[in-house]
């Protein structure tokens, strides 16, 4: 039998989708398991959800707010000494450089509470309201030099309603992106997301 995908999951804050997908590895739901939960910031809520999980978890802090590839290399040898085949960005608040990319591009996802290309970058639900969108929802993609820029592997679609505020937007999308997230991760531990340009093909199940 094929071993069970490694995951590790990266985060600076309350940490819900990473607990989503912790869940559904629990549920085995996904053929993996989370090897280890880091977080940037010490105080993020989302490590001790992640302990309470029976999860190791790291917290590594940097010297500064912008990329660094030396802080990269430690996150690095973090994830390949436990053997990790795929990252999962989850409200992971920093810029990976290209030593994160040659390390792992092409397995590293992130999730985005937009319908991407639209609103990337911060305050996503705010933008969207004062845009006027009729629907949002949110993007789980690959990782690549940009920010957000990714090619996208799933979305979903939630409507915005003319009361909406960015909070109540935002609890709208992140139900799906508790749902899309878990789902992105079991067909890339499956071996079913292929890159090919922008454009992510999802192969069928086998049998
Ligand atoms: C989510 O909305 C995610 O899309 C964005 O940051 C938020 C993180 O929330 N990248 P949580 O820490 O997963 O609860």
């Amino acid at each position: 039998m094929k071993p069970d995908g490694r995951v590790g999951i990266l985060i600076s804050g309350r940490g819900s989708n990473m607990e989503a997908i912790v869940r559904a590895a629990e549920e085995r739901r996904i053929p993996g398991v989370v090897a280890v939960v880091i977080s940037n910031l010490p105080e993020a809520p989302g490590l001790k959800k992640a302990q309470e999980h029976g999860i190791e978890t790291l917290a590594l802090e940097p010297r500064s707010a912008s990329k660094s590839e030396n802080y990269d290399r430690r996150i690095v040898a973090a994830l390949e000494e436990r053997r990790v085949d795929l990252v999962c960005l989850a409200g992971y608040m920093r810029i990976l450089t290209a030593v994160f990319l040659k390390a792992y591009g092409g397995r590293i996802l992130n999730i985005h509470p937009s319908l991407l290309p639209a609103f990337p970058g911060l305050e996503v639900q705010r933008k969207a309201l004062e845009y006027g969108v009729r629907y949002s929802g949110a993007t789980v993609h690959f990782v690549d030099a940009e920010v957000d820029t990714g090619p996208i592997v799933l979305q979903a679609v939630v409507p915005v309603e003319s009361d909406d505020t960015p909070a109540t937007l935002a609890a709208r999308i992140l139900a799906e992106e508790h749902r899309i997230y878990p789902e992105s991760v079991r067909l890339f531990l499956e071996g079913r997301l292929q890159i090919e340009g922008r454009r992510v093909r999802i192969l069928p199940a086998p049998g």
